[in-house]
């Protein structure tokens, strides 16, 4: 099939521009607004932040930086494995949580049918899709309902390959291939996760399961364009090598030296700034439903990269800027009135869509309701971006800070661009907060307390901890 890719002037017709005049004083007002002053102020810094992750490319815990370049072997191999599995398998599940869960949830939302499941197989032409991210006993025993495990393909996906979640799921999973198909259940597992540490490596040589690597350098939030995102995309179809070209035509975006030509260097910067002016929240509004789980997907990278309590040199800083999620339009008529109205703590982000993938028009009628009645003969696309436009204005108006990112089109390449974008906007912005973006030491001691309630060896001090910090409550129920 022809490579859109490789076609430079469509390429350069699915460039995602930011727009960032709301952000500006001219647009909101002297009280809120930027300057440019300002964002030059910020210029020597963005070209330090620029250098540092340049020159930490490939390496450390920059190793993702590489992986829309140096994934030629695999991405063939995942996509001969990918093959069998559409002409086989009935389902496809991945087992994992967070960074290991996220991207798949996100790009097979973007990228796939919106009713993907239900749709007849013959137009599916692949496997049903689910994601298990979470330890819900409900959730699982659900899935077991609408499945048929010897008919599934499981992709087990964790990095350190000991997260208790997700080798719950498996644990739970194996057995119930084990008992319905003995010795060829290690057929119908795919693990993902590091060649050198953790459980599921040695799992999978044991059992002699398919297994794909995560490098090492590649955090789980990082790793959507690794195999953990790319296998479950091209089991749905999806091209992963238009996904991975996107995301490097971000990367040579994002190594712009010029500030006002590199958008994550300057969306970083316009965080920055907002971050210092106490606007402490972050909302991802996409303006739509596909790309409603991307802003989980940024939730979790923006969350977990940057909110940390001591910065490089171990000074206490206590920062980060809280994500939160919404939908347009459907939030405006949830969250959009404390936007506008409330604490003037926010930057709000849309993800805007030149060209959605289909067209839907009003059909005509109520020609006695003349409020019913102007909606008639527009289409579905016009209104969600009069709605879009509309909030952005009333957002303005409120002197409240916003600015769109827009996609000329959801598609794998705009897909890969944007993933990529918010890797780098991240990476960029651990630099000008000179803190750690790619440890968690906040879900490690939740992940170490977990353990030790459930007895597991070598956790025993933790265990009298918590005994003895339990016990102390009591008073405040209710
Ligand atoms: O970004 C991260 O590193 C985390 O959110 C992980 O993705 C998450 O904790 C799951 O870890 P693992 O992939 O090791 O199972």
């Amino acid at each position: 099939m022809a490579k859109n890719y490789k076609n430079a002037e469509w390429k350069k017709s699915m460039r995602l521009r930011l727009d960032y005049n709301n952000m500006m004083r001219e647009f909101i007002g002297e009280e809120e607004g930027f300057t440019k002053k300002e964002l030059d102020y910020y210029k020597p810094m963005a070209q330090e932040a620029l250098k540092s992750v340049d020159s930490k490319r490939g390496k450390g815990w920059l190793e993702w930086t590489e992986l829309p370049y140096n994934q030629k072997e695999i991405v063939a191999d995942i996509k001969q494995t990918a093959k069998q599995i559409r002409k086989t398998a009935k389902s496809f599940v991945v087992l994992g949580i967070g960074g290991s869960a996220l991207g798949p949830i996100a790009v097979f939302q973007a990228l796939c049918h919106l009713h993907y499941n239900e749709l007849p197989n013959k137009v599916r032409k692949g496997p049903k899709f689910y994601v298990e991210d979470n330890v819900d006993p409900e959730r699982m025993k659900a899935l077991l309902d609408v499945i048929d495990v010897e008919n599934t393909v499981f992709n087990v996906i964790t990095k350190s390959g000991a997260t208790s979640e997700t080798m719950t799921q498996y644990l739970i999973i194996y057995k119930l291939l084990e008992e319905k198909l003995g010795k060829k259940a290690n057929e119908h597992i795919i693990a993902t996760t590091s060649e050198s540490s953790g459980n599921l490596i040695k799992i999978a040589k044991a059992e002699g399961f398919k297994t794909y690597y995560i490098p090492n350098g590649v955090g789980g939030r990082f790793s959507e364009l690794s195999p953990v995102g790319l296998l479950p995309a091209a089991v749905l179809g999806i091209d992963i090598e238009e996904m991975l070209a996107g995301a490097a035509y971000m990367d040579k975006i994002s190594r712009n030296k010029d500030l006002y030509k590199n958008a994550p260097l300057l969306n970083t910067v316009l965080m920055m700034i907002a971050m210092n002016k106490g606007k402490n929240i972050s909302v991802m509004m996409p303006y739509s439903d596909a790309l409603k789980y991307f802003a989980d997907w940024y939730c979790q990278i923006w969350a977990e990269s940057l909110g940390k309590e001591v910065d490089i040199e171990d000074n206490t800083v206590n920062v980060g800027q809280t994500p939160v999620k919404a939908l347009g339009v459907t939030d405006q008529h949830s969250q959009v009135q404390l936007y506008t109205e409330g604490p003037y703590d926010k930057v709000v982000t849309f993800l805007a869509v030149d060209k959605y993938r289909t067209e839907v028009v009003i059909s005509d009628g109520c020609k006695d309701f003349a409020d019913v009645n102007f909606l008639c003969g527009h289409t579905m696309n016009e209104l969600i971006d009069a709605e879009r436009k509309a909030t952005e204005y009333a957002l303005a108006v409120k002197h409240r800070l916003n600015h769109t990112i827009y996609l000329p089109e959801i598609n794998p390449f705009t897909i890969g661009e944007l993933i990529y974008y918010f890797e780098m906007q991240t990476a960029f912005a651990g630099e000008l907060m000179r803190i750690d973006a790619f440890n968690q030491p906040g879900v490690e001691n939740g992940k170490k307390a977990t353990y030790a309630l459930l007895g597991r060896k070598g956790y025993e001090e933790k265990r009298a901890e918590l005994d003895a910090a339990f016990a102390k409550k009591g008073g405040y129920n209710c």
